[in-house]
């Protein structure tokens, strides 16, 4: 069975109000099935977890699950999955637990190509240890990340690399393995941002060579958390702060406080939907990749048709590089005309493609956007060709009228 859109459609209400969602990158919309799961999970009966009463059995089977769905998705071990409340806070504690034993003479290596969320957590605690922060630049004019921009800055002294695995700004997918592997040649970590690239391509853990690996579940069909994958060998050497009385096992001394079993279900359900897209025999995780390799296949259709319908407008500028294989995002101008005017008057229109720098603040100053941005717009699995085309139309009609 092929990639369809229109059924896939079907189970998204929120399509049914008419916009069109380029909105993706920020946050997916959510179907039938995920909302029910939230919902259901929080009217039953359910307790802290634990094994004596059902209500205990229930809200711990809701968290194992969700670890092992979780895992399928990244290709990780169930145990080495930790949930908190969105990959910003995953990563300020992670980088604290990890800071733990850095000192004046270690580095850490943060790019311009990243989220705030994979800088500056670094930034700070490596301020707090009086340790030392390598900046790694990418080519503004391609967007691209060269390993070599990477690799120049590492010595013995590095003890983490902090990666991008896709640009949510620019689409560019750097080459994560060939990045991790020369951190590791130097004995660094490898902190990969896979928020942006996990909602659009089949993802494996450990072909990226990542030591941890970072998501969030609202980016691709689930609910508002985040969750950080890693080796449970590499977990047992981390010792966060935590309450006394709290359990000291792996992966639970990372996840602070009661955790949300109503938004575990609802990812769970989440990275069942996605296993459906294109229905299929065998295991979740080979069901995963077969539906993610179609829902790549439509989007990258659907980005180039964007791509294509843009170019050939006078006055709109395209960022990042045509010719490198990126996440289907579209970060576009139109010239004299603010972004924010554009993500209005497409906003007025049913086309909801926001502007901003989407807290990748370096990258849009890198850029030479400063700190306004441009405008996003995200193809997403429920997108189909004939909202593509009506964006297009209604940039080509700003762009004349502005001409
Ligand atoms: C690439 C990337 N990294 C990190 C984040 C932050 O994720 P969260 O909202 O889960 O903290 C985002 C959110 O937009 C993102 O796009």
């Amino acid at each position: 069975m092929s990639y369809d859109v229109e059924r896939i459609r079907k189970h998204f209400p929120a399509l049914t109000e008419g916009a069109a969602h380029f909105d993706g990158p920020g946050g997916s919309q959510v179907p039938t099935v995920v909302g029910d799961a939230v919902a259901r999970t929080l009217c039953s009966a359910i307790a802290n977890r634990g094994s004596v009463t059902a209500a205990e059995r229930r809200a711990d089977g809701i968290v194992v699950d969700a670890r092992r769905a979780a895992a399928d998705l990244v290709g990780a071990e169930p145990e080495g999955v930790i949930f908190g409340r969105s990959m910003t806070q995953l990563t300020y504690d992670l980088s604290r637990a990890l800071a733990k034993d850095w000192g004046p003479g270690d580095e850490v290596v943060v790019t311009r190509l990243d989220h705030d969320a994979n800088i500056r957590p670094w930034v700070q605690a490596a301020e707090v240890r009086g340790a030392t922060v390598r900046w790694a630049d990418f080519d503004p004019a391609t967007g691209e990340l060269a390993v070599s921009a990477v690799a120049d800055l590492l010595s013995e002294r590095t003890r983490l690399v902090a990666v991008t695995a896709a640009s949510n700004l620019l689409g560019t997918r750097p080459d994560v393995a060939a990045i991790a592997a020369k951190a590791h040649e130097a004995g660094a970590l490898c902190y990969v941002d896979g928020v942006h690239l996990t909602a659009h391509t089949p993802v494996d853990l450990r072909s990226f060579g990542a030591d941890f690996y970072v998501c969030s579940p609202y980016k691709f069909f689930g609910p508002h958390l985040g969750f950080a994958a890693a080796s449970p060998a590499l977990l047992e050497t981390l010792h966060p702060d935590k309450l006394l009385p709290s359990t000291n096992v792996v992966p639970e001394r990372f996840e602070l406080g009661t955790l949300p079993y109503e938004l575990l279900a609802g990812t769970t359900a989440a990275i069942d939907f996605i296993a459906e897209l294109v229905p299929g025999a065998g295991s979740r995780r080979d069901r995963l990749t077969t539906s993610l390799r179609a829902l790549e296949e439509h989007e990258d259709t659907l980005a180039r048709r964007l791509e294509a319908g843009l170019r050939a407008i006078d006055g709109v500028v395209l960022y990042g590089s045509p010719e490198r294989h990126r996440t289907p995002t579209v970060l576009f101008s139109v010239d004299g005309v603010a972004p924010e005017r554009v993500y209005a008057e497409l906003g007025e229109r049913g086309v909801n493609a926001p502007a901003g720098t989407f807290y990748a603040l370096e990258c849009a100053r890198h850029l030479g956007l400063g700190d306004t941005g441009a405008v996003r717009a995200g193809i997403a699995p429920y997108t189909t060709e004939s909202e593509v085309d009506k964006l297009v139309a209604e940039i080509d009609r700003i762009a004349g009228e502005h001409a």
